[in-house]
């Protein structure tokens, strides 16, 4: 007789609710010959506290968790539509790497979903229309510290503690890869939501009228829970009047912004040529050398370029969307890097006039284009000269450079790969096609600044002349 046939609820596997009508048919002599072999057993290993329950359902888990994911997707656009227009230095790079922070937990998310019974295509198709005008008016900030209430301090903790009640309310055995997913979203949180508070602090600290934004987070607050909170769970409050973005509809700025302490220029694209007086002789190392590490700080605009294509191509794959972000990031850490060993060189960063000339021409531009100047001219013309000047700066022994300029080429040969299938999702144009209409483009702008004159109506500039101009 098998160990099934003489269950006694055998047959009636239809039914749920009553589980406790199934008697365990355990052995009185096996279970004392098991109990005997477990305390000869000589390991006492440690004991796992977590028990079965949680109140979630697969259905139920997927639901929330596609929300989740929605909003953490549309806040890497919401930052992105921002980077041009975010004056001060340090808001701009930090938002550079926040909205990496949320493309991974989107893809963390997502990944999740994927194993939670969601195709990827429906996971990239969800669109939440009550997310998108929260989304659009949080957009609608009068200024970068309006946008830093609305992202960290109502969208951002408001996740956090969603995150939280999530890791506690699902079961932590049967669902332990939601929770891990959500611990490893949060390790990110932390620093980026305590870093805003404080930012957020600086700028009241300078100035910056804590009642408005204290009234601009009241009223985002009530967006939110008008739309029944993160989780859409929450009671549902009324719509606060009037919205912004309902008055005016938001759209991305077109200008690269810098704050009070840069000098910038955009009429050359050439540092000598800015600076007046070449501060190193033409072609020597130490020019080339300076050069380099300008450049490097002068990414805040790449951190712009990616951002903005984030945004201007938002919802067309995701997998491009996460790269882009992840290349945002990149470049905020180039700006860093180029800032810190500026420092480390004997300057003072901010005495170096601020090189404007690419975005200022990329910025109101098709981000097709956009990207094929900085990706295929500015990246590809990068890895044309760094191995070399790598080469140089070890026989020099020059250290500082060695170590940023090593680190800089392995990032931008990883941009150079990625690039490809972004330029893919950008445009269906073939390489020569999007080539000669980027350097017609560019020639337009060039011109425009007076970075270049024209002698001929049929002259366009040449992809070596956009390397050194606007490369990167
Ligand atoms: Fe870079
Ligand atoms: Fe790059």
């Amino acid at each position: 007789m098998s160990a099934r046939d003489d269950h006694p609820t055998n047959g009636q596997s239809g039914k749920s609710a009553d589980t406790a009508e199934i008697v365990a048919v355990s052995r009185p002599a096996e279970r004392q010959a098991s109990r005997e072999r477990r305390q000869q057993y000589a390991y006492r290993f440690p004991r796992d506290p977590r028990q079965l329950g949680g109140q979630f359902s697969v259905a139920e888990n997927s639901q929330r968790l596609l929300r989740f994911f929605y909003l953490e997707r549309r806040l890497s656009h919401a930052l992105g539509s921002w980077t041009l227009a975010i004056p001060e230095f340090e808001v701009k790079l930090e938002t550079g790497r926040h909205l990496f922070y949320h493309a991974d937990a989107a893809y963390h998310l997502r990944e999740r979903l994927h194993e939670q019974e969601q195709t990827l295509k429906q996971i990239d198709a969800f669109r939440d229309a009550d997310i998108d005008r929260l989304i659009d008016e949080v957009l609608s900030a009068a200024d970068a510290p309006e946008l830093l209430v609305g992202v960290h301090q109502v969208l951002g903790q408001a996740l956090a503690t969603a995150y939280r009640h999530h890791i506690d309310r699902t079961d932590s055995v049967t669902d332990a890869p939601t929770i891990r997913a959500l611990r490893r979203i949060l390790l990110d949180y932390e620093p980026m939501l305590a870093w805003a508070d404080q930012a957020l602090a600086a700028y009241v600290a300078g100035g910056i009228d804590e009642s408005r934004l204290a009234g601009w987070r009241w009223h985002l607050a009530r967006l939110l829970a008008s739309i029944g909170g993160v989780t859409g769970a929450d009671p549902r409050t009324p719509v606060p009047e009037p919205l912004r973005s309902a008055q005016k509809p938001f759209e991305r700025s077109t200008h690269p912004a810098r704050d009070g302490r840069f000098v910038t220029f955009c009429n050359t694209g050439d540092y000598d040529i800015a600076d007046g007086e070449p501060r190193y002789p033409a072609g020597t190392y130490e020019n080339l050398r300076l050069r380099f590490l300008r450049t490097q700080r002068d990414e805040v605009d790449a951190i712009e370029a990616f951002g903005t294509f984030l945004w201007d191509i938002r919802f067309m794959d995701f997998q491009a969307e996460y790269d882009l972000a992840r290349i945002t990031w990149d470049e905020a850490r180039h700006t860093e890097i180029g800032h810190r060993t500026l420092l480390a060189a004997g300057y003072d960063p901010f005495e170096l006039p601020n090189r404007l000339t690419g975005s200022t021409c990329r910025g109101p531009m098709e981000p097709a284009y956009a990207m094929a100047e900085i990706n295929l001219f500015g990246e590809v013309g990068v890895l044309k000269t760094i191995g070399s000047l790598i080469d140089v700066a070890a026989e020099r022994h020059d250290d500082l450079l060695y170590h940023a300029a090593d680190f800089i080429r392995a990032d931008e040969r990883t941009h150079v790969r990625k690039g490809r299938h972004i330029i893919r999702v950008m445009t269906d144009l073939g390489a020569q096609e999007l080539e000669l209409r980027t350097r017609e483009l560019f020639t337009e702008c060039l011109v425009s600044l007076g970075v270049v004159k024209l002698d001929m109506d049929v002259f366009t500039v040449s992809r070596e002349d956009i390397e050194h101009l606007v490369g990167e």
